[in-house]
């Protein structure tokens, strides 16, 4: 056993709840605690499920981890406004990390967005290249950036927008060969699997990892 303790927020979606049940089989981890505002409905030895009031930054500042992973994540619609959109993709994150980071975490892995760019014109795009930014900047040891294309999974919620994407990406699978294949739909068990890859390798400093690389971290 490894003797480390990881940390998901985010862990009842899609790429989350992937990121959990592979920590919780991982061997890289003896511990891992899930921050979510519901109880999941998983049990496993290793597992600890702290549900909190992410506005109430206090119910989570004692916690000690290792490694941080954070799948977390809205849409401006369901959010309802850029603001609230903002405070779940970036302001919730920041919090999480600046109070691991203060408890002694050494690795932040996020999952971020193809496109991420601070300097973007879309606000989508603009936020999640601003919680990057912020993200580098904090003391960790390791920020692991992962840059996933469409997710592809079980989803239990529909989504009008992601679904036409997410027929093009699975169907029409074969216009991604070549030198499009770095555009093709993320798996959301594969970006998981690569992300606990890429965190087992103990590497410094920030590293981005788009989404072709994701293919060949989780393959390889
Ligand atoms: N969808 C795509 O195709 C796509 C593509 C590229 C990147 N991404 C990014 O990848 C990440 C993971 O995406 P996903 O599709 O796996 O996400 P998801 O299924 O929508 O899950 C989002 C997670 O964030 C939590 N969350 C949402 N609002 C919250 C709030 N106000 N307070 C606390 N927790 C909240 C959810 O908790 P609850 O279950 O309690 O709501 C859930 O655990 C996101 O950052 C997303 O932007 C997505």
């Amino acid at each position: 056993m490894a003797n480390k303790t990881a940390l998901v927020i985010g862990a009842t979606g899609l790429v989350g709840e992937e990121t959990l049940k592979q920590l919780l089989d991982s061997a890289q981890y003896d511990r891992v605690i899930a921050l979510t505002r519901r109880p999941l409905d998983i049990k496993h030895a290793k597992l600890e499920n702290a549900v909190v009031d992410f506005d109430k930054p206090e119910q989570y500042s004692k916690i000690k981890v290792d490694d941080v992973y954070c799948a977390m994540g809205t849409t401006i619609g369901k959010a309802g406004s850029q603001a609230a959109f903002k405070r779940v993709d970036y302001e919730i994150p920041m919090q999480v990390a600046k109070q691991a980071l203060a408890n002694g975490a050494a690795q932040f892995i996020l999952v971020s967005s193809m496109g991420a760019d601070a300097k973007s014109l879309v606000f989508y795009s603009r936020t999640k290249g601003e919680l990057e930014q912020a993200l580098s900047q904090l003391k960790y040891k390791t920020v692991l950036i992962f840059r996933p294309s469409i997710l592809l999974g079980n989803r239990k919620e529909h989504r009008t927008g992601e679904a036409v994407g997410r027929f093009v990406a699975e169907k029409l699978s074969f216009l991604f060969a070549g030198p499009l294949a770095k555009y093709r739909g993320t798996p959301a068990d594969l970006l998981a699997k690569a992300m606990i890859k890429e965190a087992g390798k103990n590497v410094s400093g920030v590293h981005i990892i788009e989404n072709g690389e994701i293919f060949e971290i989780a393959e390889k």
